[in-house]
């Protein structure tokens, strides 16, 4: 039996954090985890801030994000997105959005994700979602992510 689901094939989580082992990594795991069960081919790399992402052409969805660090977005991706190649790469790609936090989603929403998506040029953002620090460890939020996630790009096909 054939299936009109379209699922991403390549994906590739594109973040930043402080901390090694931290909420944001276990989070990725979990979001790389939950695509990988979907059928994807994943892969993750941390952003540096200087680094060549002429790959990224190569995957049919990225997921980007990063903490909040006293109000700003977690330095390395921020600065990925304003001085390297990254923002060509991502034109026009399917995107997912994220921020892990502890501010109240509304402030987040307001704040924190218009830091990535200013940076945005012609991408198709699939879904944006703020991760409280409850749900950065809770594998349900990284599974409803990934769920939006894919039901958006198979819309978007
Ligand atoms: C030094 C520091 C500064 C932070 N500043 C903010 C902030 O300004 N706003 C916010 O909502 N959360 C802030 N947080 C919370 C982090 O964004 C949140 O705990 C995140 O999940 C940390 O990710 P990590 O474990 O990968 O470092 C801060 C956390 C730390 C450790």
């Amino acid at each position: 039996m054939t299936s009109n689901i379209n699922l991403p094939k390549k994906a590739i989580i594109l973040y930043d954090s402080q901390s090694v082992g931290g909420s944001t990594d276990r989070l990725i795991d979990s979001i790389g985890r939950k695509l990988a069960e979907k059928g994807a081919y994943v892969e993750k790399a941390r952003c540096k801030a200087s680094a060549d992402y002429s790959f990224v052409k190569e995957f049919d969805l990225v997921v980007l994000g990063a903490p909040i660090y006293y109000l700003l977005v977690a330095s390395q991706l921020s600065g990925a997105l304003s001085r390297s190649n990254l923002k060509q790469a991502l034109k026009g790609k399917k995107v997912a959005l994220f921020v892990t936090c502890g501010s109240p989603e509304p402030m987040a929403q307001f704040l924190y994700l218009p830091q990535i998506k200013m940076h945005l040029e012609n991408p198709v953002i699939l879904v944006e979602k703020v991760f409280s620090p409850d749900q950065v460890s809770d594998p349900s939020a990284a599974a409803d992510f990934v769920g939006d996630i894919t039901e958006a790009f198979s819309k978007s096909c």
